[in-house]
């Protein structure tokens, strides 16, 4: 009977694992050691979603969401013309909110490749009255700057015939065809080869769309129906640059060959969404938060809901509290401009960041753990406590205080009063001395 049961768990493990194939035997370089290394140290980074569904400014979901047919859909590259996009302008906001790094949409769920491409020609410079390779513009400008690229790259298709057996989304879309999934991931290979060999030294790529080819009940998700050929895609990436951190966003833990894990809309494990991923699965790679400024990842004409910069600073406080990277989203309009909302939202997050940086970048997880009011991080023997919803003048800390050097308030480096007990540490900040948004407390330890 034990036997039975454990031969029937080691099986099931064994068939799961045939379904999800990784790269097996992975051995991160000594690159991409250092290549996590730094990731987890940058903490800030820029999500940017841009594709022709932008046009419609619905989301990068439309194509989906109103059921445009194929043959519809393929007369938007035809509007899109961005002619006020400039990649330096873009690269210097991030580099002004304090961003490390930027993610951009490649080739989203829609199917439609943002660069120059030779394995399709529903790509950005065959279609479009633009006709120029927006990546290239911006991995030009990345590299001036010394900011780092990532390329967004979307495993499932709602245009190919190829993307075949088809998933659970984007069923109702009229025009679709059949093919054979090999071609399919031949043609990703084909992207992929492009992608990390036209645009310099590539820092990540972030996989989406996973879960499409799952079983789904309505309810809760089955088995996976296709082999990504994770194996081969993952060595590729990593043959061609070894430094290059690849991302799943598949609300698993992590497969062997993946270098950092991506949490969508939710803290580490917290899973609100109902998609995300559980406590369980998470693993011990760098950890990436992603969310957006409104409620949408693509340009939304309607979404007026923008976090106020309270919401932003209190996100960003929290996932490095949790020793997690922030990748906060824009998705510029048709035009190339980014929403003067978003440009706002970033400029504060900026000034912010220059004065405050330091309790976060280049920071690990600290001893108390984040909740609603308080959030910790730690730098060698410096731990920053920053509150978030301080109103009573005296803090405690439950069973911290041994190690205790001194302690500042952050902002003003003006030393605080406390008080150590065998239950812990009080410390006393006058109300006067309070940030709105966030009062940051500086503990020097022993
Ligand atoms: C989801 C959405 C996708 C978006 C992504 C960003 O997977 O399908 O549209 O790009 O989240 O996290």
């Amino acid at each position: 009977m034990k036997f039975h049961k454990v031969f029937l768990t080691f099986t099931l493990i064994l068939f799961f694992n045939s379904l999800v194939q990784s790269q097996e035997n992975y051995t991160p370089s000594q690159e991409n050691l250092m290549a996590r290394e730094w990731f987890q140290n940058a903490k800030f980074g820029m999500f940017i979603h841009w594709g022709v569904y932008s046009i419609l400014g619905d989301g990068e979901w439309v194509m989906n969401n109103q059921n445009i047919s194929i043959e519809n859909y393929a007369k938007l590259p035809g509007f899109f013309n961005p002619i006020k996009y400039n990649a330096e302008e873009w690269v210097k906001m991030a580099k002004d909110a304090g961003m490390k790094y930027i993610t951009i949409t490649s080739r989203h769920h829609d199917g439609f490749s943002m660069f120059d491409t030779h394995a399709t020609d529903y790509d950005i410079v065959d279609q479009t009255p633009y006709g120029k390779d927006v990546l290239k513009q911006l991995a030009d400008a990345c590299h001036k700057e010394g900011i780092k690229l990532f390329f967004y790259y979307s495993l499932l298709d709602w245009h190919r015939d190829d993307y075949y057996p088809r998933g659970r989304t984007g069923n109702g879309i009229e025009g679709r065809g059949t093919g054979d999934w090999n071609n399919y991931i031949a043609f990703m290979k084909a992207q992929l080869t492009e992608l990390l060999t036209n645009y310099g030294e590539i820092s990540g790529i972030w996989f989406d769309g996973h879960w499409d080819q799952k079983e789904w009940d309505g309810k809760k998700f089955g088995k996976l129906k296709v082999d990504w050929h994770y194996d081969e895609l993952y060595k590729l990436i990593h043959d061609l640059q070894p430094q290059c951190l690849i991302g799943n966003n598949h609300h698993l833990a992590p497969i062997e060959g993946e270098d950092f894990q991506m949490f969508e809309k939710d803290l580490p494990g917290k899973n609100t969404t109902g998609f995300g991923t559980s406590a369980d699965d998470v693993g011990q790679l760098p950890y990436e938060v992603c969310e957006t400024i409104n409620n949408s990842w693509g340009f939304n004409l309607q979404d007026n809901k923008h976090k106020s910069f309270e919401d932003l600073v209190h996100y960003i406080v929290k996932s490095a509290g949790y020793g997690s990277n922030l990748l906060l989203n824009v998705g510029p309009m048709p035009n190339g401009e980014i929403q003067k909302e978003h440009k706002e939202a970033l400029k504060n997050m900026g000034e912010w960041m220059r004065k405050n940086g330091e309790t976060i970048y280049g920071t690990k997880i600290g001893p108390i753990p984040p909740s609603d009011s308080m959030a910790s991080t730690q730098k060698g023997k410096t731990v920053y406590v920053h509150l978030l919803s301080q109103s009573d003048e005296v803090v405690f800390l439950r069973d911290f205080g041994k190690d205790v050097k001194h302690i500042n308030l952050y902002q003003k480096q003006q030393p605080l009063k406390h008080k150590i007990t065998t239950y812990g540490l009080f410390i006393e900040v006058p109300k006067a001395e309070m940030d709105a948004v966030d009062t940051i407390i500086e503990i020097n330890l022993r």
